[in-house]
């Protein structure tokens, strides 16, 4: 742990633009709750300086920081030692040092995984195919979370087929893997007992092209998918990792239609808790207090 003179110890958040960061809310809670001596800040660094920034980590005084976009892969390019999800992934979330080394890790896969195991315990005894929309890097860190947990089947469905391909490349054409046409997602209720929205759709802020404009918050998401065509009796887990709105369209027709959801807020506050170890020395939990506190700031936002 690097502490200042005052023994302070200093971490961060680090993107361009950052002002939006819900990060230090998370943060500066479990600081508070621990009553710990440590800083955690908003921290703009202009892209054209990013390589430099993390290749000069050390020097800026800090125990580590969080990393978003559109940073991560020059935090990943730019680590001596990087963790198997950072790996699989090709971008880091997450840095620190050790040894004067700096690490770095991707810590989405981890806060998707503990979040849906939080709120579906026995998620994995039903679940024969994962269907996942999206094949961002966000879609990279689940699916290597559903493959280390050996989903059995794990199908990827993505408007450009070819970055559906090219993620299963990515994974050396793992067994569990597959990809299915764009076409075929309104289908998807029929064969899937977990379906996980990666894609922007529902955002609010998904502008031109994206979710707004092509549906409004209470409108059935007919651009993404239909989930009332379910032949299948059992009903599906419906995952979406969007957090702005809380209730996207798609979880809110899933609800609707009597499936289980997990909404995108709970991935976010996971994935903060390995860093803030790494960095403060105390494992922090994920309470329902931190949660309200994060809903009351969206919320405040909206209005
Ligand atoms: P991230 O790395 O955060 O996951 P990304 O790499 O920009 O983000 O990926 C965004 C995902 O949302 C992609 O799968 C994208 O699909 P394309 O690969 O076809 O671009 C998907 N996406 C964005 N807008 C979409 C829309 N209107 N309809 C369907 N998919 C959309």
């Amino acid at each position: 742990m690097k502490q200042t003179d005052s023994g302070q110890i200093r971490a961060g958040v680090v993107g361009w633009p950052i002002k939006h960061s819900r990060s230090p809310l998370i943060h500066r809670h479990w600081l508070n709750q621990h009553n710990l001596n440590g800083t955690y800040d908003r921290h703009a660094v202009a892209p054209d300086v990013a390589t430099d920034f993390f290749g000069h980590f050390a020097s800026h005084g800090w125990a580590g920081c969080n990393v978003t976009v559109p940073h991560k892969e020059t935090a990943y390019a730019a680590a001596d030692r990087r963790d198997a999800s950072a790996q699989a992934v090709g971008a880091a979330n997450t840095l620190w040092l050790e040894d004067g080394q700096l690490c770095a890790a991707n810590t989405d896969t981890y806060g998707f995984m503990e979040h849906l195991k939080a709120c579906c315990p026995d998620w994995a005894d039903t679940a024969q195919h994962v269907a996942i929309l999206g094949a961002g890097g966000a879609a990279r860190a689940i699916v290597y979370g559903f493959m280390m947990a050996g989903a059995p089947r794990i199908s990827i469905l993505n408007r450009t087929k070819r970055r559906a391909d090219d993620l299963i490349a990515a994974f050396d054409h793992h067994k569990s893997l597959g990809a299915i046409d764009w076409e075929q997602r309104h289908n998807i209720a029929s064969f899937a007992d977990v379906i996980v929205n990666t894609t922007t759709v529902g955002m609010d802020s998904a502008g031109p092209g994206g979710a707004s404009a092509d549906a409004s918050p209470n409108a059935l998401p007919s651009n993404l998918i239909d989930l009332t065509r379910r032949e299948n009796p059992n009903r599906a887990i419906v995952c979406d990792i969007v957090y702005v709105p809380l209730l996207t369209p798609l979880l809110k027709h899933a609800k609707e239609n009597g499936h289980k959801t997990v909404d995108g807020l709970g991935m976010l506050l996971h994935q903060a808790v390995p860093g803030f170890e790494k960095w403060f020395g105390v494992r922090p939990s994920v309470t329902d207090e931190l949660r309200d506190l994060i809903i009351a700031d969206l919320d405040a936002e909206q209005c």
